[in-house]
């Protein structure tokens, strides 16, 4: 019999086993891969027809469509009941603004949301210092400090950042930033010296957009931590596909926990997947307006058909310079595009027509299937939340099996800042 929990990660990969063709692959490869053909025909032909209001509708309301078919609505359905993510944030004590008018809308959003969170759970747990780990120009702590006396710590691996943080800080605050990198092989010993303050101190462990291993490194040094000195962890993740692989191609650090590996069993989650569920969100797809489709799926086509011309040729699509690049991806038109691959090397006449021949007798048949592109990436979207959510709740999982009390709860709003979930682990309260 299995719990409430394995049933879950049991359901989430057989979703994402059954449609392993719309995560698992590089988008790139679209028309390398011919992609869109693994779409059963009824989709193709339901998705075909969609205009692109109804297709930003798709992802979360598309089951209700009068044609959708029925495969579609149980994967619409499906993605919807997995997912754990929440787009409102917990409702916050508001704090005075102390945030400097300079800090762009959506990180004036997330300081001042994360900050009520951190100093409200501060408060309830009696702890007098913080250490931000990842902390980059220190705005979080700053914040923080505006609100309360507490004694703060900035640690990231760039130093001109932490540099920079320490600059900008009043000297007599007495907070300090370090340019520590906190590594995976790093003891818990050395970690305990880094983060932990004296005897007498409860720290509180944040962390803002950790990418890649960062947060499952925190996560499993805060596991063990001694719970007296540090009794919060509250850490928003960012970029799951940055983290580290074994020569074997398995992620290190998913899955984290015993439950969610033995669901997986061997079943592998590739840089794609990774990479898919740290991108945009169905709630702000619902808001892309005609022109960012146009963009976006000239950029898709674009790329794929260029990756798929130089795999014809035996070209490696990363010796062109960023320049090249960058204006082939900014063509228009195809004949732009066309142009722009020609004005990349140095071809005589007669390559040049024939490249041109090519990419034209390429380009012809797939111009038809330009129109699956938009409906693809709306499919994707779909899939995103139950991918960040496997991933969320492997790390939740985690905590769990080593007798802490986690919880995920959203701090902002997931149209302004898609990566809202904060994993929050403390002693009871
Ligand atoms: C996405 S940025 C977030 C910065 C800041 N928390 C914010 O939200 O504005 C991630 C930060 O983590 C730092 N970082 C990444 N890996 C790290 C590691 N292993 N040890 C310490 N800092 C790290 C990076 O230098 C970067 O400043």
């Amino acid at each position: 019999m299995k719990t409430n929990e394995e049933q879950y990660f049991h359901d989430i990969l057989d979703l994402l086993k059954k449609y392993e063709y719309l995560h698992s692959l590089r988008n790139i490869d679209f028309f390398l891969q011919d992609q869109w053909k693994k779409l059963p025909n009824d989709w193709l032909l339901f998705l075909k027809d969609l205009t692109r209001d109804e297709l930003n509708q798709l992802p979360r309301n598309g089951h209700d469509h009068p044609k959708c078919p029925e495969t579609l609505k149980s994967f619409l359905i499906e993605c919807g009941r997995l997912s754990v993510l929440t787009d409102e944030p917990l409702a916050m004590q508001p704090l005075p603004d102390t945030i400097s008018k300079s800090v762009k809308q959506k990180k004036r959003h997330e300081l001042n949301h994360l900050t009520s969170f951190i100093v409200s759970l501060c408060d309830q747990l009696n702890c007098n210092r913080v250490v931000d780990i990842g902390c980059g120009l220190g705005h979080l702590l700053r914040a923080i400090g505006n609100q309360r006396p507490l004694k703060l710590v900035g640690i990231d691996s760039d130093a001109a950042c932490c540099s920079k943080a320490s600059t900008s800080f009043d000297v007599q605050s007495g907070s300090e930033f370090r340019s520590k990198t906190i590594t995976a092989n790093a003891t818990k010993h050395q970690l305990d010296e880094m983060l932990l303050g004296s005897e007498s101190d409860r720290t509180a462990i944040v962390s803002l957009h950790g990418c890649g291993d960062l947060q499952p490194t925190i996560l499993k040094w805060f596991a063990e931590a001694d719970r007296a000195k540090a009794p919060l962890l509250i850490a928003v993740a960012w970029c799951y596909h940055k983290m580290s692989c074994g020569e074997d191609g398995t992620c290190i650090n998913f899955p984290l926990s015993s439950c969610c590996s033995t669901a997986l069993d061997s079943f592998r989650v590739s840089p794609s997947s990774l990479r898919l569920a740290c991108q945009e969100t169905a709630i702000r797809w619902e808001s892309q307006s005609h022109e960012d489709h146009d963009k976006h799926e000239r950029s898709f086509v674009h790329a794929s058909l260029l990756q798929l011309f130089f795999a014809n040729k035996g070209l490696d699509p990363l010796s062109l310079q960023p320049r090249h690049r960058r204006r082939i991806m900014s063509s228009c038109i195809f004949e732009a595009f066309v142009e722009a691959i020609l004005a990349s090397f140095e071809l005589s006449a007669v390559v040049k027509a024939e490249w041109s021949e090519e990419l034209n007798k390429l380009w012809t048949p797939l111009s038809d299937y330009t129109f699956a592109v938009e409906p693809f990436t709306a499919l994707q979207v779909a899939l995103q939340a139950p991918l960040e959510s496997l991933l969320l709740s492997d790390r939740l999982a985690f905590l769990k099996e080593r007798g802490l009390n986690a919880s995920l709860t959203p701090v902002f709003n997931a149209a302004i800042s898609p990566r809202n979930m904060t994993i929050v682990a403390h002693e009871f309260l």
